[in-house]
């Protein structure tokens, strides 16, 4: 069975359903601080919280492997509230994996991201890009990726460290999808003012050395990181050695780009507003996926925005309050 932490969020709870519908066991661990009981239907459920020392223990009777979601990911929050982010990301991953270590369970997906690499050196980042993190979010996800190698060398617990770019989309049932309070991704803010749920969308910065001025960022389906999560309980289950990849499509799409595609799909003007850089964005952020590519065959398939955005679409449109919970 799958124990996955952090399975009710947004990510990990198309993975729940990802599993489930391929007839795997499965049970979630979460403290529904951020995630919703209703996003993964009729999932065995276990309520904790990963900073208590020893919540996550009755959750891991049984479990082979661990696929790890729970985290505060907002980057603005982790530089108001570092000791809140370290707490969260950093102390409660060691719990769980100190848990993992007394309990004979010795493998673990975590998800990590992007943001590890820091101003990019390259337009193409490959997993051997070096990592130096200008964000306590990012700082937090790879402390947490070295003391997973550690815990290798020293435990035996094997991992894969799967580095998202821009998780985006949602299930094409329009049932499930993003619900973050407050939102804080690109793609769900600009389907909100498109409806009319916000006002405006803020374009931040428009001089940027891109074909059109605005920031690039390489969206990746959840359900393209599903199928690469199920690939990485495979490989552990077959007792395969720790690795690190890179989860984006190697596609960058601007600022612009993405509301125009809005635009189209729902058939109404975004109201955009020309804005000033944020601090500590970079310009472009487009992943070089191919070592997954190489090592399991995984591909994006659902990535192109045009679906991305259909998806995301189909899900606001018909959940002005999201989960209602
Ligand atoms: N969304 C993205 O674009 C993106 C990009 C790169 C990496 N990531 C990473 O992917 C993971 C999932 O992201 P998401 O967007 O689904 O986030 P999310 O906030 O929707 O989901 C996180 C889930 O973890 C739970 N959780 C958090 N802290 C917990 C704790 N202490 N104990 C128990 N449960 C806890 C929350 O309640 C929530 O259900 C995060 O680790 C994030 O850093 C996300």
């Amino acid at each position: 069975m799958v124990l996955v932490v952090g399975g009710a969020g947004y990510i990990g709870s198309h993975f729940v359903r990802h599993l489930v519908r391929s007839g795997q066991s499965v049970r979630v661990f979460d403290n529904l601080e951020k995630g919703h009981r209703a996003a993964i239907d009729s999932a065995e459920i276990v309520i904790g919280d990963l900073r208590q020392p020893d919540a996550i223990l009755p959750a891991l009777e049984g479990i082979r492997t661990v696929v790890h979601f729970a985290a505060y990911s907002e980057v603005g929050e982790g530089e108001r509230s570092p000791l809140a982010f370290y707490e969260n990301n950093v102390v409660g991953t060691f719990h769980l994996v100190r848990a993992m270590r007394d309990r004979g369970v010795s493998q673990i997906v975590f998800s990590s991201t992007a943001a590890v690499y820091g101003e990019p050196e390259s337009n193409s980042l490959s997993e051997t890009h070096r990592t130096m993190p200008t964000s306590v979010y990012g700082r937090t996800k790879l402390a947490v990726e070295k003391m997973l190698e550690d815990c290798d060398r020293a435990h035996g617990i094997r991992s894969v460290r799967l580095r998202y770019f821009n998780a985006a989309g949602a299930d094409a049932n329009g049932d499930h999808g993003e619900d973050h309070t407050p939102e804080s991704h690109l793609i769900p803010l600009v389907i909100q003012a498109a409806l009319g749920r916000r006002p405006e969308i803020k374009v931040f910065g428009t001089d940027y050395p891109t074909a059109d001025g605005t920031c690039v960022r390489d969206y990746v389906h959840v359900e393209d990181l599903a199928s690469a999560h199920e690939l990485a309980v495979q490989h552990l289950e077959k007792g395969g050695l720790s690795q690190t990849f890179n989860l984006g499509t190697g596609v960058g799409y601007s600022v612009r780009q993405v509301i125009q595609c809005v635009d189209q799909v729902i058939g109404a003007e975004v109201p955009a507003t020309d804005s000033d850089r944020r601090p500590g964005d970079p310009s472009t952020l487009i992943a070089d996926p191919s070592a997954i590519n190489r090592a399991w065959g995984w591909a994006a398939k659902h990535s192109r925005l045009e679906q991305i955005v259909e998806d995301a679409v189909r899900w606001h449109r018909d959940h002005p309050v999201g989960y209602r919970d």
